[in-house]
């Protein structure tokens, strides 16, 4: 699970104790502080998420908190909330926010504008009667198939107040892979912009969906945003609407619907160990009482912040953290289009310049990025604004952090590496900035209500500092509910392994002052550049290819991107393994999932180490490309001559593509 290195490194690992300057202005102010309230939402859970509901408008409340437990469990059943008006209406009826800016953006193409949260409303309310005039309701699921726009923001605080369920697609991914989305969430409208910009090219986005739609589906409308006006968009008549002409004779006026806090919100899709992705569902309401916390005190965000979160909306890192999170705290974010070091390496910085962008929030592989420009191009902008940085999604390696401190924050900085996944829709580990100390490299410490455990193949606790499961004991309101039209699969893929908790697929090492690092998946799949990509997903498009007779994916850790995938394929007697095919075989998987999934390397070879009972042990083809050896025990192989062939095979000349 973890090598010696990582666990000297984490037993060696000192405190660092969060600048005095951010710390006097902190919601919470002292490490005290934050055990103390830690201790008490965990002698009482109820009283912490009683608390936070306080903070939040509802339209009907009743006095049940929590009933239930894992895997069944309800928070506020029965009380009514919805997630827009929390969002939007509540900043948008109030004076001192009222003209305040909710948004703005940046596009990659230099265009900018800003939204505020009385505008933000309006055209809330306006996407949302259009919705209603197409004939979507409650419970109807659309999908979203946009890049980073403020139309983005319209389209799915709409749904939330409607109470209709969408599904974002992230606008990278392939027509195979939003095909298969759009046919297992029986969506009944897509909704997408014509194209999107992206190092300087067009992405023909609206193309893509028209591709995706050439089958058998549930979609009675498209509506269609023009973000690139020039380009040619072919539109179906009696199934495709123009959103500007649907907006123009919209009414401003829109009723929020009353929901119940646990009627599903919002359907996400992401990689499992399974070839086929799993539509995550999250309640709306529990979905904003948990973004709202964690934003609320591990952002420590505030109305009078300017924060700037990255991440795509394709990702739920931007709903947790801005759609719903964000916009819940009433503070100010930057959106941005595009790629943050088009057209110049500087771009990222020049935008927290042009806004004195107080809270950054990206993934340690854009950091890592920003490291590899250096030093001096961050030393030729004005970052002096910069209070705090947060990252997500893949480990942030203790160089990373150092630069970022050093680089970014003057050494002046909270710097904080939280740790979530797409099912527990937040952040159950960060540090609370001001509060509590950071370590390079931890994921903090667990939070309130929350409580998480590193255990054996039992179930049962492992000392401090040894690795072992990270768990979770008991529900929070963000909790992935199920997963859509397969129940089954989510007590399987989450309830099966530790009985009553939830088994979140990663290792971790708690260490002795109560941090957390996080060190990886313990099943199939791999993280790159942030991005969680099932190596069975690939492994089941290579197969598709006559060509290929087995095929296996692995991770290769990667400076930048943390992993890259790498494919070892057998292939069928009739083919022969040369350039063109790898070629081929790489662009299978860029058409049926998408590009950031393309294998870094083609391993042809004569044959898998496999067990007795036939699997293929990827764990060896792991230690072969990462050490260029097995080290690790190799009494299970079938067949243990094969070793020396792959060795072969992968380092002997001709056939690395
Ligand atoms: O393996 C963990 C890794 O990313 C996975 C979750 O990916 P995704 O669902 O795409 O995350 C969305 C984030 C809201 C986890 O199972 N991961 C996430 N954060 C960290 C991490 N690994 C190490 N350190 C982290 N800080």
């Amino acid at each position: 699970m973890a090598n010696e290195e990582t666990l000297k490194l984490i037993a060696e690992s000192t405190k660092v104790a969060p600048p005095d300057s951010y710390r006097s202005a902190s919601y919470l102010q002292s490490e005290a502080a934050y055990v103390e309230k830690y201790r008490a939402s965990i002698e009482d859970p109820e009283g912490f998420w009683r608390e936070i509901a306080d903070e939040l408008t509802w339209q009907h409340r009743e006095n049940v908190i929590v009933t239930g437990d894992l895997p069944d469990f309800q928070f506020f059943p029965g009380s009514q909330i919805n997630v827009a008006e929390n969002c939007v209406d509540r900043h948008a009826n109030h004076p001192l926010s009222r003209n305040k800016v909710a948004l703005f953006f940046e596009g990659e193409n230099g265009e900018r504008r800003s939204v505020t949260y009385l505008q933000l409303q309006r055209e809330v309310s306006k996407f949302a009667n259009v919705l209603q005039s197409l004939g979507l309701q409650k419970g109807d699921v659309v999908s979203v198939y946009m890049q980073n726009l403020i139309e983005t923001y319209v389209v799915l605080l709409a749904c939330f107040r409607l109470g209709v369920i969408y599904n974002t697609v992230f606008a990278g991914f392939s027509a195979e892979a939003l095909r298969e989305r759009i046919v297992s969430s029986k969506a009944k409208a897509v909704i997408c912009a014509n194209g999107s910009y992206r190092r300087g090219k067009v992405l023909r986005l609206k193309e893509i969906v028209d591709e995706a739609l050439e089958c058998e589906n549930d979609v009675e409308h498209v509506i269609v945003y023009r973000r690139v006006p020039e380009l040619e968009t072919p539109m179906t008549a009696d199934r495709d609407h123009d959103y500007d002409t649907l907006m123009a004779s919209a009414s401003a006026e829109c009723p929020v619907v009353p929901l119940d806090a646990n009627d599903p919100g919002l359907l996400i899709f992401t990689s499992g160990t399974s070839g086929k992705p799993k539509g995550i569902v999250h309640a709306g309401g529990g979905f904003l009482i948990g973004t709202y916390a964690y934003t609320k005190y591990q952002l420590d965000l505030r109305p009078e912040d300017v924060y700037w979160n990255t991440a795509d909306i394709g990702w739920l890192t931007s709903h947790i953290f801005v759609l719903v999170g964000g916009l819940a705290l009433g503070t100010t974010t930057i959106l941005y289009e595009g790629a943050i070091d088009y057209p110049h390496q500087g771009r990222l910085y020049e935008v927290m310049e042009r806004y004195q962008v107080n809270k950054i929030f990206s993934a340690p592989t854009a950091f890592r990025m920003m490291l590899k420009y250096g030093l001096e191009l961050a030393q030729k902008y004005d970052l002096s604004s910069l209070s705090l940085l947060v990252s997500v999604g893949e480990p942030l390696n203790p160089e990373a952090w150092q630069w970022m401190r050093k680089a970014l924050g003057r050494g002046d900085v909270v710097i904080n590496n939280t740790w979530g996944q797409t099912e527990t829709g937040g952040t159950p580990l960060a540090s609370i900035p001001g509060a509590t100390a950071m370590k390079a490299g931890s994921c903090g410490v667990p939070f309130f209500g929350h409580q998480l455990e590193v255990v054996d193949n039992e179930g049962k606790p492992v000392p401090d500092g040894t690795p072992g499961y990270l768990i979770i004991r008991n529900p929070f309101p963000s909790l992935a509910r199920d997963i859509f039209g397969d129940h089954d699969r989510y007590l399987r893929s989450y309830f099966a392994q530790v009985p009553g908790a939830y088994f979140t697929g990663d290792s971790a090492v708690r260490d002795t002052d109560g941090q957390f690092w996080v060190l990886g998946r313990v099943d199939d799949v791999i993280n790159v550049s942030g991005h969680r990509i099932s190596t069975m997903e690939m492994e089941s498009s290579l197969i598709n290819h006559p060509a290929v007779v087995e095929a296996a994916v692995v991770g290769q850790p990667d400076e930048v991107k943390g992993a890259v995938p790498v494919a070892f394929i057998t292939l069928d007697k009739t083919f022969t393994a040369n350039e063109e095919l790898a070629t081929e075989l790489k662009q299978k998987i860029v058409s049926d999932i998408g590009s950031f999934a393309r294998p870094e390397r083609i391993h042809f070879v004569e044959a898998m180490p496999k067990t007795r009972s036939g699997k293929i042990i990827r764990r060896m083809l792991r230690e072969i490309i990462q050490n260029g050896e097995v080290r690790g025990d190799v009494t299970g192989l079938e067949d243990s001559d094969i070793l020396e062939k792959l060795l072969l095979d992968v380092t002997g000349q001709g056939n690395l593509v």
